[in-house]
């Protein structure tokens, strides 16, 4: 589904070639669409849908250099990449896959699933993230002997909420923080969260004071974020000490950060190690984590808890 600002060119012709296109594509006459494509970009040349569509079909023939060249017309068009063109060449190898994700693409992509997101994720893939955090974060906190309440929480990434009511129990006064506004508004009909902004979680995280946090939540969030070490660094910025950031990512049997077929992050177990000892934090829990399932099969990751001394 486009983004809505992408759905018309502005011009009847041009959007019925796309549509046309479509179906062949649809029928699998992949030559058809692209030449219908073309079609449409001669009549409207500047319309960052239609070149993303034409790069997916010639990514279909196995047509690189033609699949190439359209993403980066996508991209010229659009550069803040609602359609996610800059993950569509790092997947072809063409573009590095740490500098290709655009908050266009994630805000885009999500303010269309806002509506969505709860019925497909716990009921389609059986997401369970929030749940295992809190289960994670009561076992350091008995492990540690602290007692398992916090005053101040900060839900990166927050989405419509759902790690917000699993911790509500568990905190005082919480702040969420998400790119897209439509997931916002869910989260704010949940009624947990003290203040709810709209931004990046970086931005959201250098705006809050020095050891203004004692419990910093991420959940399915890292998935979005190739560098790790500082974002986890600011989190510890921001805790007091004796205080812990808990977070998922999904895990790759391989080194470094790589992007997957589903145009999401994985991160090696040693880059994540890495980031928590670079931030200066102890790792108190580190343990596999399957948070959701993908085509039947649960998808790998790790729950982490690290602790601010
Ligand atoms: C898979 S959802 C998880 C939502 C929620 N944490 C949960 O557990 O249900 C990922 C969320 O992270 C948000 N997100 C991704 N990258 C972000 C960033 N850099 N800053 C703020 N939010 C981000 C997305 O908009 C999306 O709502």
């Amino acid at each position: 589904m486009l983004p809505p600002a992408f759905r018309s060119s502005g011009d009847l012709l041009a959007d019925r070639r796309y549509d046309y296109a479509m179906a062949a594509k649809a029928d699998k006459d992949l030559v058809a669409a692209a030449d219908l494509l073309k079609q449409a970009l001669e009549i409207a040349p500047r319309w960052a849908a239609a070149w993303f569509a034409l790069g997916e079909t010639e990514r279909a023939r196995g047509v690189t250099e033609a699949a190439a060249a359209a993403f980066r017309q996508a991209l010229a068009c659009d550069p803040d990449d609602a359609m996610g063109a800059g993950l569509m060449l790092a997947r072809l190898g063409l573009n590095p896959p740490e500098a290709a994700m655009s908050t266009g693409y994630v805000t885009a992509l999500y303010d269309d699933y806002a509506p969505r997101f709860e019925r497909s994720l716990r009921e389609g893939l059986t997401y369970r993230g929030p749940e295992m955090l809190r289960d994670a974060v009561a076992r350091a906190c008995a492990a540690s002997g602290r007692i398992p309440h916090f005053d101040q929480m900060l839900d990166l990434g927050c989405g419509t909420g759902l790690a917000g009511e699993v911790f509500a129990p568990l905190c005082s006064h919480m702040d969420g923080v998400d790119l897209s506004a439509r997931m916002v508004e869910q989260a704010r009909r949940k009624g947990v969260y003290h203040s709810l902004s709209v931004g990046d979680l970086g931005a959201f995280l250098a705006g809050r004071e020095t050891g203004s946090a004692d419990l910093v939540v991420a959940a399915d969030v890292f998935i979005y974020c190739a560098h790790l070490a500082p974002i986890v660094s600011e989190m510890r910025r921001v805790l007091s000490s004796g205080s812990l950031c808990a977070f998922t990512v999904e895990t790759h049997e391989g080194e470094g950060v790589i992007l997957g077929a589903a145009l999401r992050y994985a991160h090696s177990e040693a880059t994540v190690r890495a980031a928590v000892a670079e931030a200066g934090l102890a790792l108190l829990v580190f343990e596999p984590a399957a948070i959701r399932q993908e085509a039947g099969r649960p998808v790998p990751g790790w729950s982490v808890v690290a602790g601010k001394a």
